[in-house]
């Protein structure tokens, strides 16, 4: 039996609570874990708010919070044979286990080792944020040199696709608010200010030719004002809007496998995807946690430490 931060029905943060419950039994290819540290992400209240399908699976409730986790396996259901009790892991919980809580259970292939040398807490920002980052770089493809606009620099994806952009040689431009630009300026980003500049007008101004990428994490009309700053409107990646494709862009191809998360924790500990952790509840605060992240203007990564 262990502690558990959800939801008993859809809605708004007033239908959030704490609730025990029984440690969940892993099924064929899921390991039950101790959670150390939860990542905290804009998927969870959107799928508290009922607003997206597709990962609840018609579960009852209540429903426990939180997508991505690092722990300690203590068990393991059938078909799992990589991973052994006792490892220290990272990983989805794609099947509904939810991670703001004591245990629960991740979904092996979607697991992975951390490697000697990186915490925990870094480990738990990795699933989400961190292969996100990777995808959407990799989807890019672009040479050292190139230029690249990343809308939305401030939050959890931002600033580890800025990071790595930044590793692979490339000219990063970022847009974030006021708050964001010390973040974003120490890891090299050449920033524009939205509520202080006309972004369109400055980034014109810095890449006159347009921009040989643009990854977009705002949506909205925030994304219709970047997109034609490109110079090929198929380089116009949006990870959340997917309405991207209507101005001739595209939505990130995701990879959330093993090998994606092994890529990533590699990244991290050659300090190329360095989330920028600023704020780390105790999981009696994962309201608090959840709240900053609904706002809408996250710096860096939010995670929740659990043990
Ligand atoms: N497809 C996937 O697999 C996947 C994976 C990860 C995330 N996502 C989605 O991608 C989006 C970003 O995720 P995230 O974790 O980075 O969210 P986040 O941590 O909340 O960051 C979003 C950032 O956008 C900034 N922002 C808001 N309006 C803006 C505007 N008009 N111009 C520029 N910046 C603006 C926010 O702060 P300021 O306004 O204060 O600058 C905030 O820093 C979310 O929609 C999320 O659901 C999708």
């Amino acid at each position: 039996m262990g502690q558990a931060w959800g939801f008993g029905r859809y809605g708004g943060p007033e239908v959030q609570e704490f609730f025990d419950r029984p440690d969940p039994v892993p099924g064929r290819g899921e390991v039950l874990i101790r959670v150390e540290v939860a990542g905290v992400n804009p998927l969870d209240h959107l799928l508290r708010s009922g607003l997206v399908d597709g990962f609840d699976g018609g579960r009852p409730f209540p429903r426990v919070l939180g997508m991505e986790a690092a722990g300690t396996v203590l068990a393991r259901g059938e078909d799992v044979n990589e991973l052994e009790v006792g490892d220290a892991v990272f990983g989805f919980a794609l099947t509904g286990g939810g991670t703001y809580a004591e245990t629960t259970v991740l979904s092996a292939p979607h697991t992975a080792r951390i490697p000697e040398g990186l915490s925990a807490t870094v480990a738990a920002t990795l699933p989400v944020a961190g292969t996100t980052a990777v995808d959407v770089l990799d989807q890019l493809s672009l040479p050292a040199g190139a230029t690249v606009l990343v809308n939305g620099v401030g939050g959890g994806v931002g600033l580890a696709v800025a990071r790595l952009a930044v590793g692979r040689e490339l000219r990063v431009i970022g847009t974030g608010s006021t708050a964001k630009r010390e973040h974003a300026e120490a890891i090299g980003v050449r920033f524009i200010d939205y509520t202080a500049e006309d972004v369109a007008a400055a980034a014109r101004e810095l890449v006159p030719d347009g921009f040989d990428g643009i990854v977009d994490l705002a949506g909205g009309t925030s994304l219709r004002t970047v997109a034609p700053l490109g110079q090929d409107p198929r380089n116009v990646i949006a990870v959340g809007d997917m309405s991207v494709a209507d101005l001739g862009g595209c939505f990130v191809e995701r990879r959330v496998d093993r090998e994606n998360l092994e890529r990533s924790a590699r990244l991290a500990l050659d300090g190329l995807l360095a989330p920028v952790i600023t704020a780390v509840h105790p999981l009696a605060d994962a309201p608090a946690a959840l709240a900053t992240v609904e706002n809408g203007h996250t710096s860096g990564k939010v995670v929740i430490k659990v043990a």
